[in-house]
């Protein structure tokens, strides 16, 4: 049976649809990425999965149920991190984490083993009034973990933070998957967010998807393949090499971007050609397309937009 099922669910607000006739399968285990830009219909679709709107049209199930009739249960399988999360201020952050357990009816020794979860056991006794931005989005997690969810959904749950405090709130979730197996859903703006933690990317822009896959499915189907980014002391000559779709260059084969089907097979055959023609490398990038690079030649916007 899968974890989440969304069949044909839409919501509109007044002229805006922000969810159009989405479907979806999840299976447990599964890390999936919601990405796009602002307003794509992210929050809206993972507040319907999260019982917290409803929609106009369609079904979702969890676990084979749905929202009606079924609330309690629903409640006790699945963890939840809002967009946006406020706590009480005069509230420290081990009371904060024994307030929540209590409504589970949780014992205090569960907020202990979620200090150390989410690594705030020095912050115990700090008011969440003073926690930092990254600090916020672990204890944040912390409420979703406490008890034991099977579903967890995180809405953009690194949005603001430095790129080291976004990397600690990754291993967390990492270990989540490997320890327990957890399924979750994640919204993001961060293209290497998704890369990085996600198996399965779906990509959001105006209430649709508009692609879903692995990363390298996704290159693969809508993309250029992969980019060597070169900068030569003067014109190179490359006819004779096998595997190139299409050049971009700044200065005539001199400085730019070659797009090739496979960096580890053409590259051999580049960095060959410039020694017979005697032509120096001054610089030499390769990398995978990304997401970014996806987006726009998907859509002629950036993610960021
Ligand atoms: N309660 C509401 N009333 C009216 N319009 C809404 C409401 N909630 C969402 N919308 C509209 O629906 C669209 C989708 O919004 P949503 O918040 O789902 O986008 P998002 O992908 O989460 O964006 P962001 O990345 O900015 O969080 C937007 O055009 C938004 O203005
Ligand atoms: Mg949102």
């Amino acid at each position: 049976m899968p974890v989440i099922e969304i069949k044909n669910v839409s919501k509109t607000f007044k002229t805006v649809k922000a969810v159009n006739e989405l479907s979806l399968t999840i299976n447990q285990g599964e890390f999936v990425a919601l990405l796009g830009p602002n307003g794509a219909g992210k929050t809206t679709l993972i507040e319907m999965i999260e019982g917290i709107q409803s929609p106009d049209k369609g079904e979702i199930h969890i676990m084979g149920k749905t929202w009606k009739g079924h609330a309690h249960e629903l409640h006790h399988l699945i963890g939840l991190s809002l967009q946006e999360t406020k706590f009480i201020d005069k509230l420290n952050t081990e009371e904060t984490l024994n307030l929540f357990g209590s409504f589970y009816n949780l014992p205090k020794s569960r907020t202990e083993e979620v200090l150390d979860m989410v690594n705030l056991q020095a912050k115990r006794k700090t008011f969440t009034v003073n926690l930092s931005g990254g600090q916020r989005q672990r204890l944040a997690l912390g409420i979703a973990l406490l008890n034991n969810p099977k579903i967890l959904l995180l809405d953009e749950p690194t949005t603001g933070l430095d790129p080291g405090a976004r990397r600690e709130l990754w291993y967390i979730l990492e270990k989540l998957k490997k320890e327990y197996n957890t399924t979750m859903i994640l919204t993001t703006h961060y293209m290497e967010e998704a890369e990085y933690l996600c198996e399965r990317i779906l990509i959001m822009d105006k209430g649709r998807f508009i692609a879903e896959g692995t990363l390298n499915e996704l290159t693969q189907k809508h993309g250029e393949g992969e980019i060597i980014e070169i900068n030569l002391d003067k014109e190179i000559n490359l006819s004779g090499i096998s595997g190139i779709k299409k050049t971009n260059w700044e200065i005539p084969n001199q400085k730019g971007r070659i797009y090739v089907d496979n960096i580890a097979e053409t590259l051999p055959a580049l960095t060959a050609i410039t020694s017979t023609q005697n032509i120096k490398i001054l610089e030499l990038e390769c990398r995978r397309m990304t997401l970014d690079d996806l987006f726009i030649s998907m859509t002629g916007r950036h993610l960021h937009e």
